[in-house]
């Protein structure tokens, strides 16, 4: 860590419940330790990287092969894809799922409220300014909100990439997407339509559900218990597993992991992308809450 950030560390740091520390590679991130809950958040992309309730195992999946430097992505938890969601529209060269996920945020502003600790993290483009306020108690809770600075319209899309820890990739359902359309990113963007029955994974998936506001829920018998993910201000679903060939390709991710996580991504993309006025602002929101089931 820096000089300047570790200055900032008692700023910051609320007693017992949240510090600013040097995590992996000596990165700075946020810990927070509460009765509610553990968890972890990177100012390198503001990409919260583990959250934990109490009693219950480790509720997102980052990949123990992540690499954690400026400049690269972390594999795992919740990174923020913004202005754009995958390749960029018109430029080749530009990185995949924009720009803020790969860059230190400020730490703005920490809390303890009523749901639990409260972080906030800032980036600005030349023309939007994204502030990333996460709530983490008993459920998490991660708010986009994107605020046109420029003085003409601005479009942008946005993506709350959640990766999700499972016991057994073979054995999960999502239910939530029935009847949604969506682009099979595999099968050249294909638009096709989801059946009455639950999404399971049998092979690489890579879809992009449109025109849904619905909430899911990852059913994980392999861990006796269902994870909940409801959102705000989000029209896509992402639902995304390497399987086993990329994950094979993947640098920064094990060639098993593949069997014990999901990506389920909150997201507004392609005809979805949100456009705003000048001074105007948007919210992209996930709250995450997780159950078990078995007794
Ligand atoms: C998902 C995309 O959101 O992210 C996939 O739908 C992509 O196509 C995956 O492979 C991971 O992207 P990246 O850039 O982090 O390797």
């Amino acid at each position: 860590m820096t000089d300047s950030i570790l200055a900032q560390a008692e700023e910051f740091n609320l007693l017992d419940a949240l510090s600013l520390v040097p995590g992996a590679s000596e990165q700075p991130c946020v810990e927070i330790s509460t009765a509610a809950c553990t968890g972890r958040q990177y100012l390198n992309g503001a990409t919260v990287t583990h959250w934990q309730p109490a009693g219950h195992d480790p509720v997102l999946f980052t990949s123990s092969q992540a690499v954690f430097r400026a400049g690269k992505a972390i594999r795992g938890g919740v990174p923020i894809c913004f202005p754009w969601f995958g390749g960029h529209p018109t430029d080749p060269d530009a990185p995949s799922h924009g720009l803020v996920r790969t860059t230190p945020w400020n730490l703005t502003q920490t809390a303890l409220g009523p749901d639990g600790v409260e972080v906030e993290m800032v980036t600005n483009l030349d023309q939007l300014r994204a502030e990333l306020h996460t709530t983490f108690g008993q459920n998490l809770a991660v708010r986009l909100l994107v605020t046109n600075t420029s003085d003409s319209d601005q479009t942008f899309e946005t993506a709350l990439h959640t990766y999700f820890n499972l016991g057994d990739i073979q054995q999960v359902s999502i239910t939530g997407l029935e009847h949604a359309e969506f682009i099979d990113q595999l099968q050249n963007n294909q638009r096709l339509t989801q059946d009455d029955t639950p999404i399971s994974f049998t092979a690489e998936t890579d879809r992009i559900y449109q025109n849904t506001e619905a909430t899911c829920v990852l059913h994980d018998p392999a861990m006796s218990r269902r994870i909940i993910v409801e959102k705000l201000g989000s029209k896509s679903t992402v639902v995304w597993n390497p399987w086993i060939e990329k994950a094979q390709r993947l640098a920064d991710f094990g060639d098993d992991e593949y069997r014990g996580m999901c990506c389920i991504e909150t997201a507004n993309i392609a005809e979805h992308a949100v456009t705003l006025a000048p001074g105007d602002s948007h919210t992209t929101l996930v709250k995450i809450s997780v159950e078990n089931t078995a007794g």
